[in-house]
């Protein structure tokens, strides 16, 4: 490789990270829904409408535009690019990717891994911010939207399964996002919630009655390493959280317990390349990013064959890959 083309292979990354953080200004100040609401406008009729500084406003749009998420117009005005309304600001869109530019410039993806690079201290999901907290839910909330119903629908059985009745546990549940979703799509669904993080399990109690789903879903403050029920449940679920298990094998053991038979253990997570191209891609330099904060919990995130070999290894009797995008499939294993 000549210098000239190493020397734009690298710039070019410094010019994703302008991208990133113009992208991370224009969420945190509202920018891109008012150009949504009102747009095409002016640097000038942006900052009039966003109540920001008029030089700052000028300059925030012209990065937006070399980035790609704002168009020029003839009479020096700005909208937003085709997709950019669904993609950043669409929380509900199986598309959405706005949470991610917040997950990555919060100081627990990298800012506090610098700071313990050398000696090597990690931290647990207690220790992170509320908005972290938030930041991750909202990034999560996109796997479960594509994860609940539709890619649900397409593991043999599974959503008959759920939409019979019974109950269903979901596993680190979070925010309570995943537990609505059920909640919502299958209502005669019995639920519970279960989480290692107190913060976490707060915010999903005050979603779940939010939703008018208080009867419906029990939340236990727990590790998913102290699961102990035998034949309980017909669903296990569980979204971008089975590579932060603290022994996984253990977990894997109780799951296993837990269904009844027949039961399905439904695994949501990013596949995390098992190849140096893989790596390389888009893709996978983004899942590189999240290896970050999951060296910081002391964990890694894991390949879908690791996942399947996992459930051969526990007597699982079917096993099935669901691939949903390049960062995100489903494994899933049948009791
Ligand atoms: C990446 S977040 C995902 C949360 C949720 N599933 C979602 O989709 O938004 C990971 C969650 O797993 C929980 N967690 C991680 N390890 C755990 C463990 N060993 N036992 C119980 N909960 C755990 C954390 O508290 C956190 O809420």
């Amino acid at each position: 490789m000549e210098l000239k083309e190493q020397a734009g292979a690298l710039l070019e990354s410094a010019a994703g990270y302008i991208a990133t953080r113009t992208i991370k200004i224009g969420l945190d100040h509202g920018l891109f829904e008012v150009i949504a609401e009102r747009g095409p406008l002016s640097s000038g009729d942006l900052a009039g409408a966003a109540g920001i500084d008029q030089l700052y406003s000028q300059v925030w749009c012209r990065s937006a535009f070399a980035s790609g998420v704002l168009v020029g117009h003839d009479d020096n005005a700005y909208a937003l690019a085709p997709h950019i309304e669904e993609l950043l600001l669409n929380q509900a869109s199986p598309a959405y990717v706005g949470g991610l530019f917040k997950v990555i410039t919060e100081p627990e993806m990298f800012d506090v891994f610098s700071e313990n690079l050398s000696s090597g201290k990690r931290i647990w999901w207690d220790q992170t911010s509320p908005q972290w907290i938030a930041a991750v839910g909202e990034t999560g909330g996109a796997f479960n939207t594509r994860f609940i119903p539709e890619g649900l629908s397409q593991i043999p059985g599974a959503a008959e399964r759920l939409a019979a009745g019974g109950r269903a546990l979901e596993l680190a549940c979070g925010t309570g996002v995943g537990l609505v979703r059920l909640g919502t799509e299958y209502p005669s669904l019995g639920l519970v919630g279960l989480d290692g993080d107190a913060h976490s399990l707060r915010a999903a109690r005050a979603r779940v009655d939010d939703a008018g789903m208080s009867g419906r879903v029990e939340l236990l403050h727990s590790g998913m390493e102290d699961l102990d029920v035998s034949d309980e449940y017909d669903a296990i679920t569980i979204n971008v959280s089975m590579h932060e298990c603290r022994d996984i094998e253990k977990v894997t053991a109780a799951v296993y317990r837990a269904l009844k038979p027949g039961g399905y253990f439904l695994n949501s997570d990013f596949p995390f390349p098992d190849t140096a191209e893989g790596i390389r891609t888009v893709p996978g330099r983004l899942m590189s990013g999240v290896q970050f904060f999951e060296a910081l919990i002391d964990d890694q995130l894991l390949g879908v064959g690791y996942y399947l070999d996992l459930f051969d290894r526990h007597g699982f009797a079917d096993t099935g890959v669901v691939e949903l995008t390049p960062v995100h499939a489903i494994t899933w294993a049948k009791k």
